[in-house]
């Protein structure tokens, strides 16, 4: 595993939403520049960002035209260049989003390969040989070109091509992944990461990066365990290929891919990193929300384990991290992130010290940590309507919460005239809380701070299950190396536990010591040196 990302801890940033630095009212580049101190002050080590590359925004702008050109709603090319530089003054390293499953319909490459007559873009994207040929999701009739296109998540997100997992005689335009005919593309998107690489970036987090072969591996939760470790031909000999080539010129970047199935994209396909997100059910044991949120079901999964209700549980969680542990070595490590812009956003109807136990809970666990932007404030899902194709997704992705103010100081225009709506939940600024030493944010400060100033706590340092109490409250943890030993306590339900602690506080929410014991006295937890 990279040095640098034994005690890293990352950032996300939804660009349209940070800050808008020219009072349009959307987000761009030069805002993110502003706020670098900020990052700086929160104690991160990289930040990754979501597309901004010119698109059409039928998805968040996961729907790509020009690889090469910033979206003019974000600037320009320019002010890319002045962020990198000024996260590389303040030691912040930059992770791009590499979204290479499909384009946007509208990208050159895919208006020349749907032109009737055969062209250098042909084989770029994946094609039925005839318009009357039927295959599932296909789109058929739009274009010159004798056949249909297969898209990936919206129509106008047609898929790149990268192959199929097996010949299939009856399809002779399902390519096979290793024909001589799709490598062109590939060197495309190397050359892609090139450009960006050279400008100095520290790497990418690559999107659908399990399923850009087709009919390969396919996504069954019930299926985590070691059911899919056999599955990985097709799609474990193109990151072999492209990881490999762009590893041997450029050392130290991360790769993160998402895919959810770190034993997979760490364990055999040589990712750094992996996300435990979306429809994970570690996840949704977590951080989600409880079913009356009125959102989709997508969003609502019921009980959590970080709930005052403490009805949920963690152990299906720690059964699967203590197989990752094993199964990844030191060839990588997972992030469960506090959200993302894909998740219901976790502070939603959270308490306060719940979101504390939560941030304590992942700043010292032995993963990866990632701060979905504004989960610091404890920003809530704020869903009034669809924007850029997010759907109820877009409730995650409003305009950061700075001030108190108009706009809460994300922008100078008129409140009618912001790209999406703020939300003006009391207290959950950074203004208020930057001043009150037990808000949330300086909570999260002073747990990043603990977290990077002691190596028991980084990612090669071992952990011990402790305590757990029927399904997991409170739950008691150790991290450990030869120097020293660290204990954490969380009890996120509201029912107070008392238990046996002992050695030097570090830090702590909702604790006394009662006798020799400790009482955890809800919504709490106690970080110890032994
Ligand atoms: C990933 C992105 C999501 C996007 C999808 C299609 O899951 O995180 O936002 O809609 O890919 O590109
Ligand atoms: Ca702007």
């Amino acid at each position: 595993m990279l040095n640098w990302l034994e005690n890293a801890v990352f950032y996300e940033i939804y660009p349209t939403s940070f800050y808008d630095s020219n009072g349009d009212g959307i987000g761009d580049l030069k805002g993110i520049t502003q706020k670098v101190d900020y990052l700086k002050s929160l104690g991160i080590d990289a930040v990754w960002f979501n597309p901004f590359y010119k698109s059409p925004f039928k998805d968040g702008g996961y729907d790509i035209t020009d690889y090469y050109e910033v979206d003019k709603r974000f600037g320009t090319m320019e002010d890319f260049d002045e962020m990198v530089k000024a996260f590389k003054e303040r030691g912040i390293k930059i992770v791009l989003d590499l979204v290479i499953g499909h384009t946007s319909d509208k990208h050159k490459w895919f208006r020349r390969s749907a032109q009737a007559k055969k062209n250098k873009y042909y084989d770029y994207y994946v094609w039925t040989d005839d318009v009357n040929t039927d295959y599932p999701g296909v789109i058929r009739g739009l274009y010159y070109r004798n056949g249909g296109y297969v898209p990936n998540y919206y129509a106008s997100q047609p898929a790149l091509n990268y192959g199929f997992e097996q010949l299939d005689p009856n399809a002779p335009w399902k390519l096979h992944y290793t024909d001589p005919r799709l490598k062109p593309l590939r060197e495309e998107i190397l050359n892609i990461m090139r450009f960006y690489l050279d400008k100095g970036i520290d790497g990418f987090r690559v999107d659908m990066a399990g399923h850009l072969i087709k009919e390969g591996q396919t996504f069954d939760e019930k299926k985590y365990y070691d059911e899919y470790d056999e599955k990985t031909s097709g799609i474990q000999w193109f990151w072999h290929e492209v990881l490999g080539t762009i590893r041997s010129e450029y050392s130290d970047k991360v790769y993160i891919a998402e895919w959810d199935i770190p034993q997979l994209a760490i364990g055999k396909c040589g990712f750094d990193m992996d996300f435990l997100t979306h429809d994970t059910f570690m996840f949704n044991d977590l951080y989600k929300n409880e079913k009356d949120l009125n959102l989709s079901p997508y969003f609502e999964r019921g009980d959590n384990y970080f709930s005052e209700n403490g009805k949920g549980t963690i152990k299906n969680f720690l059964h699967y991290v203590e197989y990752l542990y094993e199964k990844l070595g030191d060839k990588g490590m997972f992030t469960a992130p506090t959200g993302t812009h894909d998740e219901v956003r976790m502070p939603t109807r959270k308490s306060t010290d719940i979101i504390k136990c939560i941030f304590a809970f992942a700043l010292t666990l032995k993963q990866i940590p990632m701060i979905y932007y504004g989960d610091e404030i404890g920003m809530v899902h704020n869903y009034s309507a669809s924007k850029d194709g997010g759907g109820k997704r877009t409730g995650a992705r409003t305009p950061m919460q700075w001030t108190d103010g108009k706009n809460r100081g994300f922008s100078t225009v008129e409140e009618k005239d912001l790209y999406l709506p703020v939300d003006y939940e009391e207290g959950r600024s950074v203004e208020s809380q930057d001043k009150d030493e037990n808000s949330l944010l300086n909570t999260v400060r002073k747990l990043i701070k603990i977290r990077k100033s002691h190596s028991a706590l980084n990612v090669s340092s071992a952990q011990e299950q402790v305590y757990v109490e029927g399904d997991g409250y409170p739950y008691i943890f150790r991290r450990k190396n030869e120097k020293e030993s660290i204990l954490v306590a969380i009890n996120p339900s509201r029912e107070a536990k008392t238990v046996t602690i002992n050695g030097e506080v570090l830090y702590g929410n909702n604790y006394k010591k009662v006798g020799d014991k400790v009482e955890l006295t809800g919504c709490s937890f106690l970080i110890v040196k032994e």
